[in-house]
């Protein structure tokens, strides 16, 4: 047995694998090098990690800057408890995501350790903000279609994505509002007026319940690349936020740059009262999370008791690591331009997806800064939809690596993916479209 096939023996017989039906026995690929926008097997073979390793790289594999940021840090404090005690990295890092936010002043910043937890402790403190001002409300609202993560809250409010069917009575109860989808040239203007129509109506009969509003900006993301428009998203908040209800931004995955602003709410009108970011915060190499919260709900959780002190916190809270890395992540960013980068990698897929709309087997394409989707024309549009992986696992064999959403194609390249990387990707795709 040689060394490749010991290794996926030896994962069969000790590993349960995230989102993965075991009963299938899918093939695994047995990954041994990241370099760049490649990522390599061990039998040598490369592939273009086309969705930056579930939508955390940024700024490509194995960055030097990165380790050597992480190294450092080792050496200098690895680890502290977070409660009673402070560091550099933590509040360097605090100030400068407030700084990207044009949040200074004006907002706290809650670390965690991933995209669910910030969901979490963002959910908390929108809740124990009614309790603590003595008028508790029970109810979140949230957009159909949407995902914010696997823990028991972040399932909650992503109940409508389809994937915790097992855990319904498990869940509270959520208000679901409609959302109107938007691709190119589809501006859904109609569609838009009578989704806020029915949502004003909803919150002149349900105001008093609802403790919070929480969306994924601009682009609902595990749901199926799901685009809504900024109008709908600045009319849909002043509707919460005219009535005082906390509006909460989901930035885990549109956080970094991911949809052509550094925050995808910086290309609305919108201030949200809380922001969840994680994935790509560290570049994409290390778990850490933040919840930015408003100082008006920072403020409502004061007092001189614990009582009404914010009741969450996670052993690995603002890792010093994490945060090194962030900071230089934050560095990377602006040493590499990453917007211009992801302009730049916006106009080139702008060029694809435009010759791949005719093909018969494409529908709705959609392109929002790094982002590029589309939906398979099929009849099964399911999580599970065969297509999707059909076409992802021939992609992989001409080595491009993409995980489709059920039918929904897409690609969320790292930022260092250069032009001719992103027309490898497009030529495979087409090609694996037949
Ligand atoms: C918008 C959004 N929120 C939350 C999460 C959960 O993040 P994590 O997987 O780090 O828990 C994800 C993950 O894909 C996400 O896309």
């Amino acid at each position: 047995m040689d060394s490749t096939e010991n290794l996926l023996t030896r994962d069969v017989s000790t590993i349960w694998h995230p989102f993965t039906q075991h009963g299938l026995g899918r093939s695994l690929l047995p990954i041994t090098e990241g370099k760049g926008t490649r990522l390599r097997d061990s039998s040598g073979r490369e592939y273009l990690d086309m969705i930056s390793s579930w939508w955390v790289n940024l700024h490509g594999h194995g960055r030097p800057e990165l380790a050597e940021a992480v190294a450092d840090q080792i050496r200098q404090l690895d680890h502290v408890q977070f409660a009673g005690a402070t560091h550099e990295p933590a509040v360097r890092l605090a100030e400068q995501l407030l700084e990207k936010a044009n949040l200074a002043g004006r907002a706290k910043v809650f670390y965690s350790d991933n995209g669910s937890t910030a969901v979490e402790a963002s959910l908390k403190i929108a809740y124990q903000h009614w309790v603590n001002k003595g008028t508790p409300r029970r109810l979140f609202a949230t957009l159909r279609g949407a995902y914010h993560g696997d823990t028991v809250g972040a399932m909650s409010v992503g109940q409508s994505s389809g994937f915790f069917d097992a855990y319904g009575s498990l869940l509270f109860e959520t208000i679901n509002l409609p959302v109107p989808l938007v691709w190119n040239g589809f501006a859904n203007e109609q569609g838009t007026n009578e989704a806020l129509l029915q949502i004003e109506s909803l919150l002149e009969k349900s105001e008093n319940l609802i403790a919070g509003l929480i969306v994924e900006p601009l682009v609902q993301g595990a749901g199926g690349m799901r685009f809504h428009s900024a109008e709908f998203l600045d009319r849909l908040c002043s509707l919460f936020q005219q009535r005082s209800i906390p509006v909460i931004f989901d930035e885990v995955m549109t956080g970094f740059g991911r949809t052509g602003s550094f925050f995808a709410f910086q290309q609305t009108s919108a201030i949200p009262d809380l922001i969840c970011l994680s994935k790509g915060i560290t570049g994409g190499i290390l778990p850490l999370a933040a919840t930015i919260a408003s100082n008006r709900l920072f403020d409502s959780f004061l007092g001189s008791d614990f009582s009404t002190a914010l009741a969450h916190g996670h052993s690995y809270t603002a890792n010093p690591v994490s945060c090194a890395a962030a900071l230089c992540s934050l560095e990377l960013h602006d040493r590499t331009n990453s917007l211009e980068q992801v302009a730049r990698i916006n106009r080139r897929m702008k060029q694809h997806l435009e010759l791949l709309a005719s093909h018969p087997k494409v529908e709705n394409p959609r392109l929002l800064g790094g982002i590029a989707a589309f939906d398979l024309v099929t009849d099964d549009s399911s999580y599970s939809a065969g297509a999707g992986r059909k076409l992802a696992a021939k992609a992989q064999e001409q080595g491009v690596l993409i995980r489709p959403l059920g039918n929904v194609i897409y690609l969320m390249p790292p930022y260092c993916t250069s032009d001719e990387e992103v027309d490898m990707a497009f030529r495979v795709i087409a090609n694996c479209l037949g």
